[in-house]
Parts: structure tokens; C-alpha cells; sequence
């Protein structure tokens, strides 16, 4: 489609503002800025779509930088196409470096965004991102304000090599730390590993959360197919990016809006390809997230009945051996998800941004290497989604079982006489400030049959709901080869994590969940054959507890973290920002005039 066969096709919403014949007044006042930087008043007027760019790359951001030289890809598309480019920035929300927690940003760069894309002439967006939250904070204001949009991801690192061996960002650091506490590697180890793992621009080559975050949107036919695992340095990154830039000038035309792409159809799809690349366990609260705000069902439970029992395809860090570069090479994601539906476990039927469907999309895609994108029939693991546990702790957690490792397994999965079934002793910290201060203290007592609890991390606990329940052992069980124990609460653990932790407890514990009541001592049961997570302690002894109200959580710092308590959800709803949800589809009216 060229630009004379598009332009004047249909009124764009950027019209109501630019040639607006009944307020000829505010049009001026709507043009006239946009010229000081040489914009002329023809092109705003050409009956062209104004197309954002939904800029998510800054110096606080690195792991999305990469999108600050990619929009300039985008923009040739988008002017090629036919339409016309404006650029604007989105929250910064860097993983590992905003405090308390990025989680916390979400919603705040979901509200920014949806102000923006409601309330300034654009047409249709194309949403850069990455770094985990970059993603889901994106499609939630793209489903909320439904104009069309399309996701362009800047993609994973290079592949990070130490010392001979594969170093996979975020990864190294939990791997490191256990070197440090055995006494194999010093502080100057530990930081040339966690650098060697991180060697051009990109998010986390790892399936971490920005990966997988990535694939979900590809999954979810928001992405050109292939666009989430090619590598940011990658000459095929550029390219996608001006695809990308030319295919929302036509999507802008056919008006191909979220809310026809966001269907449950293609939700189920997602949870399907989380579970067959090993995804984060933070993908359920985003992926619930997304859904709510596009007005489609999707629960905690969805994710054990369509995604427990599909196979892990993906040969990738953390559940796996390989990194970023290997996968995309492999055939990235439209690879695994080739597989999914030869195996009938996928709708082809869905709508892609491509305007085809996931079937056509995926024609041809088969993995030409089958060390990393295994076949269906011969996975890394049978069942390797998540289960979704329940019980006297907590109505929902989760647990990421194409991480439990064999040894782990045979320590406490494997009785012959209860498989499936664990007792430990609990050993509870309030926040992770209280497990770093006491984890290595000799009173505690801590051994390979104690279970490690983290409360206090949940989204009002936090605020924001932390990555800390990948608590590791004690030193000095570390030292005897022990490498993880039964993990449980009410925070998040970070996507890179290798650990079988059992994160997302809901209700937290700030709101009351049984986490709340559990006291270091107790004895919890956890049964994963019955996808249950108990405390065994007495009814009359819990309501006994339950009298003293709830352990203590910091106050607010800023104002942000006041208004996220007073509005967001727990992790099993996606933790959303529970009024936004009265708002859909908004841009069917347009805003009022500002005059
Ligand atoms: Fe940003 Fe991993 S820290 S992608
Ligand atoms: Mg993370």
C-alpha cells in the first residue's frame, strides 16, 4: 500500500483536532506549537494518521535504549507507509534498579500512558519496550484506550559468556551469590561474573520476565511474528523496526484496534507459550492484567488448567541450558509456538497486528535447531507450567516447576511413601531486610527440613510487591551443597531465578492472608499431588493470632506509593489499579476541547 492509496481513506481522530471546520479557533491553537520544531502545518492537515511512538528508552531505562536509535527505523516506516511520526517519552521503569520496586511503576507508567495516548492527537501507537514491566504496562494502556497498536520490542543482549561458559544476565547474580557465601569466588569475582553476563545494549538474554513478557506479546499477536528474540545489536532488529514503523500506518487505515487482537482465545495462546519456553512466574499477574484491562476472563486458575501440563520447549536459562542469541537463532518464539499448534494446543485462528492469522503466521516457522527448540514429542520436561497452589495460607500462589531440579526433587518430592508431598518447619521473615539480618543467625536453626517464608512483599506490604521469595539457604548450608530450600510468600521472584519457590501468596499478607498468622515453628504441609499449601496449626490457635492483627509493613514514602495502596489489586487479579477497570475502549469518544 503506498501513501497516495492510504491518505484520505478514512477521518482520524487526529483530525478532530487538526481540521476541525467547527473549531477553527482551537485548531489553530492545536497547530501552531507543533511547528516550532519544523513540522508544517500541510502534513498535520494531509488527512494522514498521526502515529506515536511510545518512547520507552531513556538513560534511566538501559535495558530499553536501544529503542532511542530504533525509533529512527520506525519513523522511516511509519513515513514510508504514509503517515506521520510524533515521539514521546513513558515512565522509566529499570528492573533492577528502581527502589523499592519497579512493580510498583506499572501502574503509574499504565495511567501516564493512557493520558497520553486518550488526550493528544495520535492515531494509532506502536509501544517500544523490553525491561519486564516496559511490556505489560504498554498493552494494558494500549487495551484501555483501544486505538491501534502494535509492540516493538528492542530485544534480549548478546549472549554473555564467563570464563568459557554461558553467563545469562540476572541468572549469574543468584548463581554468584552462592560462589560468595562457599567461599569460591570474592567481591571482585562476583562483579567481573554479573558484567561478563551483560555485553551490549538489550534487555535480559535469559527468559527472564522481559523476555517472556516479549513473547507474550508476540503470542498474543501484538508483535510482527519473530519480532520478541531477535537480539538488540542484531541487524534484523532495525529491520523489524521499520516493519514495524510501516505496518501501524496500515493497521492505522484498517483500523485494526487491541480489543479485535485481545480476545480469550489468544490469552489461552500466552499461557500455553509461557509454560513451553519456561517463562517468569510473573507473567500470570501481567498477563491477568492485560486481560482485565481489554475486558476479557482470565484467572490464576486458567493457568493451571491450560498451561500445567504443556511440555517445556524451550532449551532456554533459567529452566534450561541456553541464552538469547542460540534462541533466536533456533527460531525464536514463532518456533515454540509452531510446535503448539502442530500439537493442537494452539488457536490459529486469532488475529495478528499482521492482519493474518496465527496459523498463516506461523507457516514455515519449524526450529531448525533441535538442541534448543525441541520437538513437541521429545520436550526438555513433561508438564512444565505452573501449579497453582491453594489452601490454609493463601487462596492462590504459584510454582514454577520446570525449575525444580532433579536433586531438589529427590530431597523433597521423592518419598516413595508420599510423593509429591513435603513437611518443614517454617522460618518466617518480615521483609527481606529481616531475612538478610537473621538468615545466617545459629538460633534459627535452619536445616534441610526447614521451609523459608517471606511475608510482607505483596503489593500493599512492599509497596509494589517485591522479587524476593528466591531466598537462598544459609551459608553454612550452602557450604554442605545444599543449594535451595522450600521457598513460600507473598512477594514475586525475579524471572532469571532457578528457584521452586512458591510466590504470589493471595491475599497477602498486609491484606490479611494467612500468611499473616503463620509463626517459625509451625509446620507447614505442602502437598503439590493436591495443590495444596497448608499450616498445620489449630483452628482456635489461628483465630487466637488473628486477634493480633497484622504484621507491620513501612509506611508510604512518596506519594505514588500512598495512591498505589489505595487503588491496586493482589497479584492473583494482576494487581491492577482496581478503578481503571470502570474505563474501556475509551477512545471511542474524544476527549473535550481544552478552551
Ligand atoms: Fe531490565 Fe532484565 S533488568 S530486562
Ligand atoms: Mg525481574
Amino acid at each position: 500500500m503506498t501513501a497516495g492509496e492510504t491518505a484520505g481513506t478514512r477521518r482520524f481522530r487526529s483530525q478532530d483536532w487538526f481540521d476541525n471546520p467547527d473549531h477553527i479557533d482551537m485548531t489553530a491553537l492545536y497547530l501552531e506549537r507543533f511547528m516550532n520544531y519544523g513540522t508544517t502545518p500541510e502534513e498535520l492537515r494531509s488527512g494522514k494518521p498521526i502515529i506515536g511512538i511510545a518512547q520507552s528508552g531513556s538513560d534511566l531505562s538501559p535495558c530499553n535504549r536501544v529503542h532511542v536509535d530504533l525509533a529512527r527505523r520506525v519513523r522511516d516506516g511509519i513515513r514510508d507507509a504514509g503517515g506521520i511520526p510524533i515521539e514521546f517519552p513513558t515512565h522509566p521503569m529499570f528492573e533492577n534498579c528502581k527502589r523499592p520496586t519497579a512493580a510498583l511503576d506499572r501502574n503509574l507508567a499504565y495511567l501516564g500512558l493512557v493520558e497520553i495516548l486518550y488526550g493528544y492527537p495520535i492515531d494509532a501507537v506502536v509501544l517500544t519496550t523490553g525491561c519486564d514491566k516496559t511490556t505489560p504496562a504498554a498493552l494494558m494502556a494500549a487495551a484501555t484506550v483501544d486505538i491501534p497498536a502494535i509492540v516493538l520490542s528492542g530485544g534480549p543482549m548478546l549472549d554473555g559468556w564467563h570464563e568459557g561458559r554461558l553467563a545469562g544476565s540476572g541468572m549469574v547474580i543468584w548463581q554468584a551469590r552462592r560462589k560468595l557465601a562457599k567461599g569460591e569466588i570474592d567481591e571482585e569475582g562476583f562483579l567481573q561474573e554479573a558484567m561478563d553476563s551483560a555485553p551490549s545494549l538489550g534487555h535480559c538474554n535469559t527468559m527472564g520476565t522481559a523476555s517472556t513478557m516479549n513473547a507474550m506479546a508476540e503470542a498474543l499477536g501484538m508483535s510482527l511474528t519473530g519480532c520478541a528474540a531477535i537480539p538488540a545489536p542484531y541487524r534484523a532488529r532495525g529491520q523489524m523496526a521499520y516493519r514495524t514503523g510501516r505496518r501501524i500506518v496500515e493497521m492505522a487505515h484498517e483500523d485494526l484496534r487491541p480489543s479485535r487482537i485481545l480476545t480469550r482465545a489468544a490469552f489461552l495462546n500466552a499461557v500455553r507459550v509461557n509454560s513451553a519456553i519456561g517463562g517468569s512466574t510473573n507473567a500470570p499477574p501481567h498477563l491477568i492484567a492485560m486481560a482485565r484491562h481489554a475486558g476479557v476472563e482470565l484467572t490464576i486458575e486458567d493457568f493451571q488448567t491450560h498451561g500445567h501440563a504443556v511440555p517445556l520447549l524451550a532449551n532456554v536459562q533459567p529452566a534450561g541450558a541456553y541464552l538469547g542469541e542460540r534462541f533466536h537463532r533456533a527460531g525464536g518464539v514463532p518456533a515454540v509456538m509452531w510446535e503448539l499448534l502442530q500439537a493442537e494446543l494452539l488457536d490459529g485462528s486469532c488475529l495478528t497486528v499482521a492482519g493474518n492469522t496465527l496459523a498463516e503466521a506461523l507457516a514455515g516457522r519449524e526450529s531448525p535447531d533441535r538442541e534448543v527448540i525441541t520437538p513437541f514429542a521429545l520436550p526438555v520436561k513433561e508438564m512444565a507450567g505452573f501449579t497453582v497452589l491453594s489452601g490454609n495460607l493463601f487462596d492462590s500462589a504459584i510454582l514454577k516447576t520446570s525449575v525444580i531440579s532433579p536433586d531438589f526433587l529427590a530431597r523433597y518430592l521423592a518419598d516413595p511413601d508420599r510423593p509429591g508431598l513435603f513437611e518443614g518447619r517454617a522460618v518466617v521473615f518480615d521483609g527481606s531486610e529481616d531475612y538478610h539480618a537473621r538468615i545466617n543467625d545459629p538460633d534459627l536453626a535452619i536445616d534441610e527440613r526447614c521451609i523459608l517464608v517471606v511475608r510482607g512483599a505483596g503489593p500493599l506490604g512492599w509497596p509494589g510487591s517485591a522479587e524476593v521469595v528466591n531466598m537462598q539457604p544459609p551459608d553454612a548450608l550452602l557450604r554442605r551443597g545444599i543449594t535451595s530450600l522450600p521457598t513460600i510468600g507473598d512477594g514475586r521472584q525475579s524471572g532469571t531465578s532457578d528457584s521452586p519457590s512458591i510466590v504470589n501468596a493471595a491475599p497477602e499478607s498486609a491484606a490479611g492472608g494467612g500468611l499473616a498468622w503463620l509463626r517459625t515453628g509451625d509446620i507447614i504441609r505442602i502437598d503439590l499431588n493436591a495443590r495444596r499449601c497448608d499450616m498445620l496449626v489449630a483452628d482456635e490457635e489461628l483465630a487466637r493470632r488473628r486477634a493480633e492483627g497484622t504484621p507491620p509493613v513501612p509506611a508510604s514514602a512518596t506519594p505514588w506509593q500512598a495512591l498505589y495502596r489505595q487503588t491496586t489489586g493482589q497479584l492473583a487479579d494482576g494487581a491492577c489499579l482496581e478503578q481503571a477497570l470502570d474505563f474501556q475502549r475509551i477512545a471511542r469518544t474524544l476527549p473535550r476541547h481544552n478552551h
